[in-house]
């Protein structure tokens, strides 16, 4: 299963073509436009959050509600685009069109973007042919790729959901997780403004990104993702390209500024002795084999151990800030303070959807590759059989 995504940050439309789903699997736009819209929520959002309102048109591969088996496409336009045809348009510029009728080039590179280092590798002199594309307008298409991916997995038993752990150091009680399932969560973060399962650090989180806002800064965070229901033995120990983990931080790495990534307790590892990181095995008739505790995040020799995987992203504070940075100006190769036309100040609450979509994904691959897939009833009956094989085993 693979998708590859296109289109320009103010282009007329962010395509995706998914291929490899199976068949008969139930998928609607009114699905995938749920997801879309918590991408767009959050608290410290931007102006171009207002100007959108994404929604997808399904526009191959599923016919009556239900997966053909054949690719699916999906397009999701860009309402702005009315206002951006002549600087953003696919047709050469006719002679009669004076440049800066048009909006003068960008030869200003912003820190902390791939606009400098994006220009000199292709050649662009006008650095918006590379922020059209770098920036994070893109994680659209990407959460509605993954939102298909977890229609998938939910008809699979599989839940999936991701909250916000951390914003500028505010974190949240972890112990208000314990015995929760991962759509009680969801019905928790839902209904927060920065996706948090903490009312009271959520409530602070509000404050520290109103003051970083007014501030004209930027602040980041840590997002964490949950899987539950997946069965043991996803993934493989037996090649490095076939290790669960390995695709799940590739996977989180891949979002726009994120800089970090680590399963279970992480990099708190490092830190403890072996008895107080490796989770010790029981048996029971009801459940088969589990762990006493899931320090590990549910992932053993790049393999699922049955227990919930648990993996979260750090995202450094957005790079457009209202307070300038310094750069250099690639024409006259004079220093200037990179100003702004709009940004977020803080986009983790979105960023933890995004995060949820791609880690989707990634697993829903996963089972694809390693079960029979072309039809749905096949792939339910082969995740079943998995189950009650490694409950006995
Ligand atoms: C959901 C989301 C929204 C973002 N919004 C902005 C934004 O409004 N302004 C900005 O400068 N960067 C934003 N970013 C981050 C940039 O896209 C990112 O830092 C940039 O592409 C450089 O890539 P890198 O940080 O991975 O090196 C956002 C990232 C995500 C995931």
């Amino acid at each position: 299963m693979r998708y590859l995504t296109a289109g320009e940050s103010h282009g007329p439309q962010l395509t995706t073509i998914i291929e490899g789903l199976p068949s008969l699997l139930p998928l609607t736009a009114e699905h995938i436009n749920h997801d879309l819209k918590r991408r767009q929520g959050g608290h410290g959002r931007g102006r171009r959050m207002q100007i959108e309102t994404d929604t997808v048109e399904i526009v191959a591969g599923v016919r009556h509600g239900k997966t053909l088996g054949s690719p699916v496409a999906l397009v999701v336009t860009n309402d702005d685009w009315k206002h951006w045809t002549k600087i953003m348009g696919a047709e050469p510029l006719s002679e009669d069109v004076d440049p800066d009728e048009i909006k003068r080039q960008i030869s200003r590179p912003r820190p902390g973007h791939a606009d400098l280092v994006g220009g000199m590798k292709y050649g662009h002199r006008d650095l918006r042919n590379v922020l059209e594309r770098s920036s994070a307008r893109e994680t659209t298409v990407r959460v509605a790729a993954g939102s298909v991916a977890k229609a998938l997995l939910k008809e699979l038993g599989i839940s999936i959901v991701a909250h916000v752990t951390e914003i500028a150091g505010i974190k949240a009680d972890a112990s208000l997780l314990e015995g929760k399932t991962a759509n009680e969560i969801r019905a928790i973060i839902e209904e927060d403004a920065c996706y948090c399962v903490d009312p009271v650090a959520s409530a602070k989180m509000v404050e520290v990104i109103d003051a970083t806002k007014k501030a004209g800064d930027s602040i980041g965070g840590v997002v964490e993702v949950i899987v539950e229901g997946l069965p043991a033995g996803i993934g493989s120990y037996v090649h490095y390209d076939r290790k669960l983990d390995s695709k799940l931080a590739a996977a989180m790495l891949s979002i726009n500024a994120f800089k970090g990534v680590e399963f279970g307790i992480g990099f708190e590892a490092a830190r403890l002795p072996g008895s107080q990181v490796h989770d010790e095995i029981i048996w029971d008739e009801e459940n088969g084999y589990t762990r006493v505790t899931n320090r590990l995040g549910g992932l053993e020799g790049g393999m699922s151990t049955g227990m919930p995987i648990v993996v979260r992203g750090v995202m450094k504070p957005i790079p457009t800030l209202y307070k300038p940075l310094q750069s250099v100006d690639i024409e006259t190769k004079e220093p200037f303070k990179a100003s702004v036309e709009r940004s977020d100040s803080c986009a983790v609450p979105a960023a933890s959807v995004v995060a949820e979509h791609v880690i989707a994904w990634e697993i829903a691959k996963v089972i694809v590759e390693q079960f029979h897939s072309d039809q749905l009833p096949q792939l339910k009956a082969q995740l079943d059989e998995m189950r009650r094989y490694t409950k006995e085993f």
